[in-house]
């Protein structure tokens, strides 16, 4: 699977929920997620995503963000069409520990 990562906090561009071909992302306030057990790995959203933060889940270090997904793939509703981004989205954009700030 892939997975989104720290940098789309308050970034959340959507860009990527318009290129999934099987519609697997969810939405929080200011984050997206993507289902593990949907997400067919075919990698299109990576490039997509103007902060970067999303990445396949064979990568170090992603344990974390695997049980975030796949925690609030469950919670979140279900988004396929993008919005704009919020206002200040590209104020947060690159900034550490988006996640102890701000995640929800
Ligand atoms: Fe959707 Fe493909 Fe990205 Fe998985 S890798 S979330 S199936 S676009
Ligand atoms: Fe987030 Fe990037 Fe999508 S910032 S909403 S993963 S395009």
């Amino acid at each position: 699977t892939y997975v989104v990562t720290d940098n789309c906090i308050r970034c959340k561009y959507m860009d990527c929920v318009e290129v999934c071909p099987v519609d697997c992302f969810y939405e929080g306030d200011n984050m997206l997620v993507i289902h593990p057990d949907e997400c067919i790995d075919c990698g299109v959203c990576e490039p997509e995503c103007p902060a970067e933060a999303i990445s396949p889940d064979t990568e170090p270090n992603l344990d974390k963000w695997l049980k975030v997904n796949a925690e609030y793939a469950e919670k979140w509703p279900n988004i396929t069409i993008k919005r704009d981004p919020p206002a200040d989205h590209k104020e947060f954009d690159g900034e550490e520990g988006k996640f102890e700030k701000y995640f929800s």
